[in-house]
């Protein structure tokens, strides 16, 4: 971490690499329900967000972290699935992308919201050494909006590594201690 990249790359506008996915849910798809597996609609989630995160870097990304998902309405056998994956930010060798889910009932056509999460994708060599990304350029107020909120939910991230990193290290110094005393 800390290091500079001399050149940055231009930056690019969300839609250039926003990417829709659509899936008819089958029953292999589902539970004994019949409705969609919370770890199948993850895979296609970070699958189309995964996409959105190679177009934007134009490098190999792999998830670093996915956070707040929510799943807010059931998805059933027979709906069709629809995930759009953008880029809302790009920081220095990172990118937080959102993912939106609809459910569609094809029979009647209505569309509900159904999940959405945020993930965190790193652009990576052929070694697994993090590489830099173009900055995301938003043309429109709700991608301004997004662009904002991710750098508010990136520092909540970030502290909240680091607070659990020192919890951490001081249950290992307690436990240290209290090993050391029995002695
Ligand atoms: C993600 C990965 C490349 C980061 O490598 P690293 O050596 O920790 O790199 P750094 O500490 O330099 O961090 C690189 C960037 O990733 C971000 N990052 C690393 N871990 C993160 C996490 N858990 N959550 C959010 N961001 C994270 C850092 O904030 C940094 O972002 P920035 O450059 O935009 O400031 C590495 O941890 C990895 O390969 N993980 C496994 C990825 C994988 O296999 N995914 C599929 C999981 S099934």
């Amino acid at each position: 971490m800390g290091e500079e990249f001399p050149h940055k790359p231009a930056g690019k506008p969300p839609l250039a690499s926003a990417v829709e996915m659509m899936h008819l849910v089958l029953p292999n798809h589902a539970n004994q329900l019949g409705n969609v597996l919370g770890g199948q609609l993850m895979q296609w989630m970070d699958i189309a967000a995964a996409l959105a995160a190679m177009r934007h870097a134009g490098k190999v990304c792999v998830t670093a972290a996915v956070d707040s998902i929510s799943f807010l309405e059931p998805i059933r056998i027979g709906h069709i699935v629809h995930i759009f994956a953008t880029v809302n930010r790009a920081f220095r060798t990172s990118m937080e992308v959102g993912v939106k889910v609809f459910r569609e009932d094809p029979i009647n056509g209505t569309r509900t919201h159904a999940a959405s999460a945020y993930l965190t994708f790193v652009a990576i060599d052929q070694y697994g050494k993090p590489l830099p990304v173009p900055p995301v350029e938003p043309q429109t107020l709700e991608e301004q909006r997004r662009w904002q909120e991710a750098e508010f939910r990136r520092q909540q991230r970030l502290q909240q590594r680091e607070y659990l990193r020192q919890l951490r290290q001081q249950h290992a110094a307690d436990v240290s201690q209290a090993s050391e005393e029995l002695r």
